[in-house]
């Protein structure tokens, strides 16, 4: 594993800073707070290519890879997590359908996708009743006579899913073959039938848009179905381990900014006479978070260099968004300690970096199932 970047990924660093730095980073709190979605920002990232960072070339991705992905995610989040966590999903359906649609998919879909013109992707495979178990959703997609199929049900916590020009659906096509009756399909906003509910009032991630997706007998054509009938669980696990890899970083960008913003407080608060920062007791913290912050960054890139270099890296993802995901919460946590009652305020940013950690312990998988997802692997090596 390669520890310093390339000169490729130190070009798409630079540019996700700059941005992140001139753009996101002043109205981060103001989008918290007015909870608008960040349409023109998307636009400027879809023209900087960071919508589309490992995504081919000749589908007008960047083609970076999984590193410069993570990396660039890492500073994104750093100014804000809620246009963050548009732009991994946006990735994510990118990368699902080059790998899994045919020719014509990727012509169709993925330029529009990343290139602008869709705004933003969303991932609907969540349900009402099925969240953590997957594979147990309702939704249904019967077989047109004309072929093509009608989608019927009703999607649950859709990322971007009011904004969003492209969606990818997972539906029952065989209900009698549990999770090998999955399928996927792609259905473009607009589509007749398919409609988003009003979004959620959340905790944190209060400018990125959540909500309920109904499907009222949408109807696509048989080129909306990616890979085979019953391709649609595997589709989905193997899409959400990059995606996995994706929140992992989103967590060290937070995690980063709330370790800044702490070190910065601790040198300008005094008590007692002196900064805070010359009290031991604020020193265990920022070395806490300094070591954690490390530690998930090391192991997000890790995973990243796995997918990178085509090994196996369902076991190393979930290791990564475990830790990451759970000590930037705790980073988050301390920041606010540190800055004592004025961290429980607007006028800093550490609350709004709490709110915004907290979900990355649920999304993509939570802790719970990136457990479940480790014990198996490990629990697989040892026979
Ligand atoms: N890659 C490829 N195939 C995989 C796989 C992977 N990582 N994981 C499982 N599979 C395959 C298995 O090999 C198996 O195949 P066969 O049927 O051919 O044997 C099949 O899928 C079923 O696997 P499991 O027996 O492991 O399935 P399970 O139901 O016991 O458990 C789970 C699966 C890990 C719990 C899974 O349901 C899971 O990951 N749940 C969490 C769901 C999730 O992460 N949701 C996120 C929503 S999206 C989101 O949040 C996006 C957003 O907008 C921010």
């Amino acid at each position: 594993m390669q520890l310093d970047p390339t000169d490729e990924q130190a070009m798409i660093v630079r540019t996700a800073r700059e941005f992140a730095t001139r753009v996101l980073a002043p109205r981060a709190a103001a989008r918290d707070q007015s909870e608008q979605f960040p349409v023109e920002e998307l636009g400027e990232l879809a023209r900087l290519g960071l919508l589309g960072v490992n995504v081919p070339a000749a589908y007008g991705g960047a083609q970076a890879g999984p590193v410069a992905y993570a990396l660039a995610m890492m500073e994104l989040a750093r100014a804000d997590a809620s246009v963050t966590v548009a732009v991994t999903v946006t990735n994510m359906a990118a990368e699902l359908i080059c790998q899994w649609g045919n020719e014509a998919q990727r012509e169709r879909w993925v330029g529009k996708l990343i290139g602008g013109p869709y705004v933003v992707g969303s991932f609907a495979l969540s349900e009402p009743h099925a969240g953590s178990d997957a594979g147990s959703l309702h939704t249904l997609a019967t077989r047109l006579p004309g072929g093509g199929y009608r989608l019927r049900g009703t999607k649950q916590w859709i990322t971007s899913g009011s904004h969003a020009g492209l969606f990818v659906v997972w539906a029952k096509t065989d209900l009698a073959a549990g999770q090998r009756g999955l399928s996927a399909f792609v259905v473009e906003k607009g589509t007749p039938g398919l409609s988003a509910g009003k979004p959620e009032d959340k905790m944190g991630l209060r400018g990125s848009s959540t909500v309920q997706l109904l499907l009222d007998d949408v109807e696509v054509g048989p080129d909306a179905l990616l890979g085979r009938e019953g391709d649609g669980f595997r589709i989905a696990m193997t899409a959400l381990d990059g995606g996995r890899i994706g929140i992992a970083s989103q967590a060290v960008g937070i995690a980063t900014a709330a370790l800044e913003a702490s070190t910065r407080y601790a040198k300008e608060r005094v008590q007692f006479g002196a900064p805070i920062a010359n009290l031991q007791a604020i020193q265990l913290m920022l070395a806490d978070m300094a070591t954690w912050r490390d530690a998930a960054r090391l192991l997000t890139l890790r995973a990243a260099w796995l997918k990178e270099s085509g090994q196996s890296y369902t076991l190393a993802a979930s290791i990564a968004k475990l830790v990451a995901s759970e000590k930037c919460s705790k980073i988050c946590d301390m920041a606010v300690q540190i800055h004592g009652g004025y961290g429980y305020t607007r006028e800093f940013p550490v609350e709004r970096y709490l709110r915004d950690a907290r979900v990355t312990r649920i999304y993509e998988g939570t802790s719970e199932i990136q457990r479940v997802v480790i014990a198996r692997e490990v629990l697989r090596d040892m026979t």
